[in-house]
């Protein structure tokens, strides 16, 4: 456990530690923990940050910048509990060092994006498998918890909503680029349980749902930060696809509660959880909210996938969690409404770009 020292304690307490010495620190032991983010510099890494912070935790952060940013955690600087290396994971001795030096390790270091998981596709794979096993094998050594980002692209192609843990995964085939992302996400959570079966490292697994908020960025092909920048700028808001496909969003700061709560509770250990909102919207009701929220009356523009991506694009027809295993777990479920969440993005996106 790592070790705090506290400058405010109880009178009684500071009489004992002056009688004894001058210059004393109270250490007192598992009161605040050292987490380890890789990938911390990303969306959800940098706001993961801060709200662990806010817990009074000490957080260190690995990431090589290649989708996160150094204005995402700048902010953050001052902390005295706060400190980052910019490299990554795959730099296995500075790996090894940072996850020896914390108590929990987050891993959120993936290459993400429909677009980067199409364009590069090597670049997924050696990032999200090999970046994973580096990452297991460092925190086997101390046997470090860890937690795992996965996502709701595993349960691939399949029609059966909503999606439970122990489902099966439908996955397209390996001719179909987009499916790399999703298969290196469920290979990471097949070794992450075999670590845990074989060598009883304790793993966490969460499936995200598209997880949405300040400082997401739409250049990487998420939806909702894309159309909203496309209609401040008045531009026509692109739908790829015939806008059915529905998603559901949930804001950042629940995505936070609900990994920090995880990694405290000793029954999540060896369990897969789905984290996400219920909250079902079409993208082609998306793109229409989006417009009425920001006020113009631009053009809703649909792209075929074939020229948006490539030629046999698939896409997930519906997404939709089920969320009862996080619930009975810890009594999570999202709270904050889509409404809400466009309010806040669209104030966010309209003041920093
Ligand atoms: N945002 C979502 O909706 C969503 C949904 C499902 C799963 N996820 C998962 O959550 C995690 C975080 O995603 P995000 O949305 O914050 O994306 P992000 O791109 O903002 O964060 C990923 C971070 O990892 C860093 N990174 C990439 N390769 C690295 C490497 N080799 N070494 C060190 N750092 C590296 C990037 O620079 C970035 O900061 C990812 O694992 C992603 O697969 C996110």
């Amino acid at each position: 456990m790592a070790k705090c020292f506290l400058f405010t304690v109880d009178s009684y307490v500071l009489e004992e530690i002056w009688r004894k010495e001058s210059f004393v620190f109270l250490e007192l032991e598992g009161f605040c923990m050292h987490y380890f983010i890789t990938g911390g510099a990303g969306f959800i890494g940098s706001h993961l940050c801060e709200y662990l912070l806010e817990q009074g935790h000490r957080v260190s952060v690995l990431d090589n910048l290649s989708t996160g940013s150094m204005d995402n955690i700048l902010h953050l600087k001052g902390n005295s509990l706060f400190s980052y290396e910019i490299d990554s994971v795959t730099n296995v001795p500075l790996l090894g060092k940072m996850v020896s030096e914390c108590d929990i390790v987050i891993h959120l270091a993936a290459a993400v994006g429909v677009n980067l998981v199409v364009e590069s596709p090597v670049q997924t794979i050696h990032t999200n498998v090999d970046g994973t096993e580096f990452v297991l094998k460092e925190a086997n050594k101390k046997k470090k918890k860890v937690l795992i980002a996965s996502t709701s692209e595993v349960y691939g192609k399949s029609n059966k909503i909503p999606f439970q843990e122990e489902d099966d995964l439908i996955l397209g085939p390996p001719t179909k680029g987009r499916w790399s992302y999703a298969c290196s996400k469920a290979l990471d959570e097949f070794l992450a349980l075999a670590y845990w079966r074989e060598k009883k490292l304790p793993v966490v697994i969460c499936r995200f749902f598209n997880t949405v908020g300040p400082r997401q960025t739409g250049r990487y092909g998420m939806v909702l930060p894309r159309f909203i920048k496309q209609a401040l700028s008045n531009s026509p808001i692109t739908v790829y696809g015939d806008g059915t496909q529905s998603r559901c969003f949930i804001y950042v700061g629940e995505v936070c509660k609900a990994i920090y709560s995880l990694t405290l509770e000793d029954k999540a250990v060896g369990e897969i959880y789905n984290i996400g909102s219920q909250e079902e919207i079409t993208i082609a009701d998306l793109a229409h909210r989006v417009r009425d929220k920001v006020g113009i009356s631009t053009e809703i523009k649909y792209i075929p996938y074939h020229d948006a991506y490539t030629q046999g694009f698939e896409d997930m027809q519906r997404r939709v969690p089920c969320i009862k295993k996080i619930h009975q777990l810890l009594g999570f479920s999202p709270e904050m409404k889509l409404e809400q969440i466009l309010d806040r993005m669209v104030d966010f996106i309209a003041r920093f770009s």
